[in-house]
């Protein structure tokens, strides 16, 4: 039995200072180090708070509990659990240790209790770079105890407490929606459940509360919102996990300006929580402007250097890559990167490379050196070309311009990549600034050439920015919507929009992307039949908390700011998920595996 005392910490392991010096404390936590300087044995003691350094001196001649102490001491291993008492004392000027907020003080341990053994660690805490991330989640319990994580875990709470506090006093109700649902058109696909009291049928896991938010609005609730995990099944990238927490949100009787005005209070909270700026005014870059400059939706605003198209002066030179590419309806776009001519061939060699990783065909580039154009594609540029050009671009002498000539999606698929990968490589992305804006005025739709149809950009809820119906079914690749994006260093960090709540339009929309009237019905006729029962104007937003996190402490991946995440391949090695369930489950679901498990 572990009596109640040596449970009764004092202070925590990150609090301890010299005004403490002469106090009796009692300390909990891992032991993350120990050290035996002949007589003198030192021990790293490690909580959530921090570390505290714990100190076993020789015990005098006849003081048979110090000598049992310290032969304990001695017997310590790393990320063993132990409860210490002792008295605070100064370290000693050269033993002060700037790096820890406990740096100037030591307890002299006078009683030592191990609470637990821990078996050899598969790695140290501390050594987490030179683990393999599948070994991490594996043994995830370990890894949590790193101080980074730790620290994304509590900062996570801290947001995630400051979002609601700042939509409680706004009057937002937080309102839980069904995980077993129907299948919501986020467009990813969906994760399945098979229901054991339906045979043959399935409830989908949501892949966003959307439908259900939009009845909250037609019921009344006129603010909603809930941190609520969502469901996608899709390919997994640094920033996308299968199951991710959105704050969502949804508002009766405003504005576009209204949701980004509250987005706006949300997020200045988060970066006061975190420690980082936010602008007084976001800046609001429409879509049009938005691929122009910088050839993508969500522009890392961190750094300037932007694209600009020169077809009109290109296709008048002698280049075939450039004219033939105009010829056939594409258009030439040119990064302008200042400071660029020092790049050296192979550099520009790694660059050319890397579009090609984008489909690019090649990557023409130009350098500005004494006043003329110099390598490259300089021979195909006449003087007024040349001239032409820098009034396009505003390049000066020392920069290099580097083109992509192809079909205008094609060009900005591969420049918007290669501006940040240049920006990068020069140093222009501070990992510490948040750049945020808002992108507004996107297109309703864009057509999928595949698919020969038409394809929600936001989805198909979203109300058109049209006065005209007819305009909008004349002419549908020509209509915007009030849809709205918020962006921070180029991530896409939330979206949403203002929903249509006029069961006419809904149909029209729904016939612009090809859903007929049955196809509407099976999917979303309890949301069409809502719309019919006094439906108000309604519009709101989701905001990706992961990926929020994974921003605000500069991690690489959304893994490291989930406490249980999923590997690239949708596993989890902590629990072994997904696993193979018994002949008897599947046979209460009326289930057959037809295709053999593949191990
Ligand atoms: P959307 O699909 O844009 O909008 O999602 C909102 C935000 O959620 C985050 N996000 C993800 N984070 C991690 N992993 C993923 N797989 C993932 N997918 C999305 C992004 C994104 O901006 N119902 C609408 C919102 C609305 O219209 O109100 C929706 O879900 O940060
Ligand atoms: P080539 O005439 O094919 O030798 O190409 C001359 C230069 O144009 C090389 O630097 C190529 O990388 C570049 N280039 C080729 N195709 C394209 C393209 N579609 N867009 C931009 N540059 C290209």
């Amino acid at each position: 039995m572990i009596p109640d005392a040596v449970l009764n910490r004092t202070h925590n392991c990150g609090q301890l200072r010299e005004s403490d010096i002469g106090a009796e404390v009692r300390l909990c936590g891992w032991v993350r180090s120990y050290r035996d300087h002949g007589g003198v044995i030192f021990v790293d003691l490690r909580d959530r708070y921090g570390i505290t350094q714990v100190v076993f001196d020789t015990p005098e001649e006849g003081d048979q509990a110090g000598q049992d102490s310290y032969e304990l001491a001695d017997s310590l291993r790393n990320e063993w659990v132990i409860s210490i008492a002792g008295v605070v004392r100064h370290r000693g000027e050269d033993r002060i240790n700037p790096k820890l907020d406990t740096g100037q003080i030591e307890v002299v341990s006078t009683e030592l209790t191990v609470l637990n053994q821990s078996d050899s660690v598969p790695f140290e805490p501390d050594s987490f770079t030179s683990v393999a991330e599948e070994t991490r989640l594996k043994y995830r319990y370990i890894d949590l105890r790193r101080p980074e994580m730790t620290r994304a875990m509590t900062l996570r709470h801290e947001i995630t407490s400051a979002m609601r506090s700042v939509l409680d006093g706004e009057g937002f109700v937080e309102i839980e929606t069904p995980f077993l649902t129907r299948s919501t058109p986020e467009g990813a696909r969906d994760f399945l459940v098979p229901s054991r009291m339906n045979q043959a049928d399935f409830y989908a896991l949501p892949q966003s509360p959307q439908l259900f938010k939009q009845i909250l609005m037609v019921g009344g609730l006129d603010r909603y919102y809930q941190v609520v995990r969502c469901f996608r099944d899709e390919d997994l990238r640094a920033d996308r996990q299968p199951e991710f927490t959105q704050l969502d949100l949804e508002m009766s009787f405003v504005t576009q300006r209204d949701v980004m005005n509250v987005t706006n209070s949300v997020l200045r909270k988060v970066c006061q929580v975190a420690g980082k700026d936010f602008p007084e005014e976001v800046p609001v870059i429409t879509h049009d402007e938005a691929m122009d400059k910088y050839g993508i939706d969500r522009p890392d605003i961190r750094f300037e250097m932007f694209l600009h198209d020169v077809s009109g002066i290109a296709g008048a030179t002698d280049f075939k890559v450039f004219t033939a590419a105009i010829e056939s309806g594409g258009i030439v776009k040119t990064l302008c990167v200042p400071g660029g001519a020092k790049f050296t061939r192979k550099e520009i060699d790694v660059y050319t490379a890397f579009v090609a990783d984008y489909g690019a065909k090649g990557l023409a580039w130009s350098k500005l050196e004494d006043g003329a154009f110099a390598g490259g594609v300089a021979k195909f540029l006449s003087p007024e070309v040349q001239q032409q050009l820098r009034d396009a671009t505003g390049a000066n002498d020392g920069d290099i311009l580097f083109f992509a000539a192809a079909g205008a999606d094609d060009v900005n698929r591969v420049l918007a990549p290669l501006r940040v990968r240049v920006a990068e490589d020069l140093g222009l992305c501070d990992s510490e600034t948040c750049a945020w804006c808002w992108i507004t005025e996107f297109p309703l739709v864009s057509y999928n050439e595949q698919e020969k149809r038409w394809d929600s950009l936001h989805h198909p809820f979203t109300m058109p920015a049209v006065e005209d119906i007819e305009q909008l079914m004349s002419d549908p690749g020509a209509a915007k919507s009030l849809a709205y994006d918020i962006v921070c260093n180029g991530t896409e960090m939330g979206g949403g929009s203002i929903r249509i709540h006029d069961r006419h339009i809904q149909e029209k929309v729904f016939e612009i992307l090809g859903i007929g009237p049955q196809e509407a019905t099976e999917k979303f006729g309890f949301l069409l039949d809502a719309l019919r029962f006094g439906a108000p104007p309604h519009g709101g937003l989701a905001l990706g908390l992961d990926r929020i996190v994974m921003e605000m402490v500069s991690a690489p991946s959304l893994r490291d700011v989930i406490a249980f995440p999923k590997t690239q391949r949708g596993t989890c090695p902590l629990t072994g998920a997904p696993g193979e369930v018994d002949d008897k489950q599947l046979a209460e679901l009326d289930l057959k595996i037809i295709v053999p498990h593949k191990n």
